[in-house]
């Protein structure tokens, strides 16, 4: 028997959605191998201003350092306006400077992009995200973008450690320093001294806009690739293209002392609340937590009851070509547990 506190942000849009699905299933998996979970649920966003004034309650934040692992549902951020991304809030509050997105087909989901099989590992805490912006006079505005030699090192450590663990054979930084030379050519230098320290993994570069072009025309080239913020949010969501979608690429947030588990998609504003939304992100990202928990069979049988649903491909949310929806799905998961 074994008991886990894990913090739960269901965030809003389909956030309550997905994490309720997952919650469920994770739930139903846990009673075949004795397995419990203490969900400490909090708001955050908007939700969470209306009620207690604070976009991240403080209670939320000492919960995660309780707990040390979250659960989360994506959360809105304004767009050009308003309160700062909760979520890259949560990311620099608890120094989770390795964000892992594995992008890996499910099995019997046709897509043009058979086999892929390839993890972003994207920086987390710096870059652009930092937040720096100011309008320097009327009609003039910056945005300062921060790379460190200790931020691009740890991250670039973290890829290579990840790598040799996951037997992966090759790791490619993605950059800009042909334009960026201080920034990203500080974050190439940190690489290459790191990959030095790795012989048996080949390691390569290449300019961020060619990986777009490289990713498209062949994504097999790719096995781990490390970059800063940017470039790795939005490869994230090319990569996902890859094998059917936002509603299906899970993440790890992942840091010294906290560890916090979330799709790549957001909160979905288009389907919320509509019994649309495909859980299988979060699911996934769950189940990366049930390893980080050391609960590796648990992980498996959830894995395993995920892919028997794709493959036997009765009962799929629309997004990915079926007719079902998240409630369906969900039952049929926890079904294929058995
Ligand atoms: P989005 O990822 O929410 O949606 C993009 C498209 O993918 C939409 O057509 C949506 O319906 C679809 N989609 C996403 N997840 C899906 C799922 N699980 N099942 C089925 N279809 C799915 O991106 P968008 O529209 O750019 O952002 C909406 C909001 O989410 C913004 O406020 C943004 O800031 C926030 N966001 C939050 C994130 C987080 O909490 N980690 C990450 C990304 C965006």
């Amino acid at each position: 028997m074994s008991r886990h506190a894990i913090t739960l942000i269901p965030g809003d849009g389909i956030g309550p959605e997905v994490t309720d699905a997952t919650v469920r299933i994770l739930e139903a998996a846990g009673q075949r191998t004795g397995t419990e979970f203490a969900w400490e649920p909090y708001e955050a966003g908007a939700d969470a201003f209306a009620k207690t004034g604070e976009y991240i309650p403080k209670a939320l934040y000492e919960s995660v350092g309780r707990t040390g692992v979250a659960l989360k549902g994506p959360v809105t951020t304004p767009i050009g306006e308003g309160f700062k991304s909760i979520n890259v809030t949560l990311r620099k509050q608890f120094d989770l400077f390795a964000n892992v997105r594995p992008i890996r087909n499910l099995p019997g989901l046709a897509t043009k992009y058979p086999d892929v099989d390839l993890v972003i590992v994207r920086e987390n805490t710096e870059g652009l995200y930092v937040g720096l912006e100011q309008e320097v006079v009327p009609g003039v505005c910056t945005s300062l973008k921060v790379i460190t030699e200790k931020g691009s090192t740890r991250v670039a450590k973290f890829a290579f450690a990840y790598a040799q663990k996951h037997g992966r054979k090759k790791v490619h930084a993605i950059h800009k320093a042909n334009i960026m030379k201080l920034t990203d050519g500080l974050f190439l230098r940190c690489a290459r001294t790191v990959a030095a320290g790795y012989p048996e993994i080949a390691y390569a570069e290449h300019i961020v806009d060619n990986t777009c072009m490289q990713l498209v025309t062949n994504p097999y080239q790719y096995d781990v690739m490390v970059m800063e913020n940017l470039y790795g949010d939005i490869l994230s969501d090319l990569c996902a293209g890859f094998v059917g979608g936002l509603g299906l690429v899970p993440g790890a947030n992942l840091g010294e002392h906290a560890a916090i588990f979330e799709a790549v998609h957001g909160s979905a504003p288009d389907i919320a609340g509509q019994d649309k939304a495909n859980p299988t992100a979060l699911l996934q990202s769950a189940v990366l937590m049930l390893e980080h928990l050391q609960e590796a069979e648990l992980a498996g049988r959830v894995e395993a009851a995920l892919e028997r649903v794709y493959a036997e491909g009765r009962v799929l949310t629309r997004d990915v070509g079926g007719q079902a929806g998240t409630r369906a799905f969900r039952d049929a998961v926890i079904a294929a547990l058995a």
